[in-house]
């Protein structure tokens, strides 16, 4: 029996790319899954597919913007398998404008509001059954959540705070047996940069990035789900933008820099 045969999993920004993918790789391991996002079309599309390949479904419609929903994303799962088991906070957006050149500055907020608050909220409504269920946390951080990255401030600054609440919170969490698994991907195909708020905080429609150069959210999906089964602290899918930056940001802080100004120039 695989390592999540049976078990209850919510995933958040299920409906596409990474998450999407995600639900797909777990599912021939039979779990349960409940499915999280706004579009209900296409999640009930992707809840077809994890069906297709041995999971069990349940499709919850939920802004993890809104703290009514995120409790009722968690009740529904609950009341319909029975318990919880893994919490994966994956929804997200994105932007792409330098900060002096931005003339939308409510984007900031509404990156704060998906990107952290957005994971802060279905964590504490599923925090009494994953202690219940001695289960885990899995948040789709960023490398952008370590690092700084130009035209992606306050990206960046959402995905600091996602490291900083949940380090936090794995501290607290010592000894209840839930463990917090944070992911830090580079750069990943999917809808994100298209959809990703420009100058005017309108979506940019096109994605800037060379995306047959960058990986797939397949790839990045089993990488997650490896990470996932040894209960890892940290999860990081790149060695070049990734762990060796971690090394060269202790001594050569400088070097980092450019490294993240090339990869936003490059788009790879
Ligand atoms: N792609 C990359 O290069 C990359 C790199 C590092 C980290 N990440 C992170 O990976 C995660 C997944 O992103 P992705 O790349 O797969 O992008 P994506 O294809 O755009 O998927 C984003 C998902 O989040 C959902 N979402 C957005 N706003 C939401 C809201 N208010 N409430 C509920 N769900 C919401 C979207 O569904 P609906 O629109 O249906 O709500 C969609 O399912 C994000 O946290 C992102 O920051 C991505």
């Amino acid at each position: 029996m695989a390592l999540y045969t049976g078990k209850s999993i919510v995933v958040t920004g299920a409906s596409s790319g990474i998450g999407k993918a995600l639900c797909l790789a777990l599912a021939p391991q039979r779990p349960r899954l409940g499915l999280a996002a706004r579009d209900t079309a296409r999640l009930e599309e992707v809840a077809a597919q994890c069906r297709a390949a041995g999971a069990e479904t349940r499709v919850v419609p939920t802004d993890v913007t809104s703290i009514d929903q995120c409790r009722r994303l968690v009740d529904r799962t609950v009341e319909a398998f029975g318990c919880l088991d893994v919490l994966v906070n994956n929804a997200g957006v994105g932007m792409l404008a330098r900060f002096d050149e931005t003339e939308d500055l409510s984007v900031y907020e509404r990156l704060m509001k998906v990107n952290y608050l957005g994971c802060v909220y279905p964590t504490y409504y599923a925090l009494p059954h994953l202690k219940k269920s001695r289960g885990q946390i899995v948040v789709m951080a960023s490398l952008a959540g370590l690092t700084g990255v130009p035209t992606r401030s306050g990206y960046a600054a959402t995905k600091h705070a996602v490291f900083g609440f949940f380090d936090s919170l794995r501290i607290e969490l010592d000894g209840t047996g839930v463990s917090v698994t944070m992911v830090a991907p580079y750069f990943v195909r999917s809808e994100i940069h298209r959809r990703a708020a420009g100058p005017d905080g309108q979506p940019l429609g096109a994605s800037p990035m060379q995306e047959d150069r960058i990986m797939t959210a397949e790839e990045c999906a089993a990488l997650t789900v490896a990470g996932m089964e040894r209960r890892q602290r940290l999860v990081i899918t790149n060695w070049r933008g990734g762990r060796l930056s971690r090394l060269l940001r202790i001594f050569a802080p400088g070097v980092v820099d450019g490294l993240a100004r090339k990869a936003v120039r490059e788009g790879k």
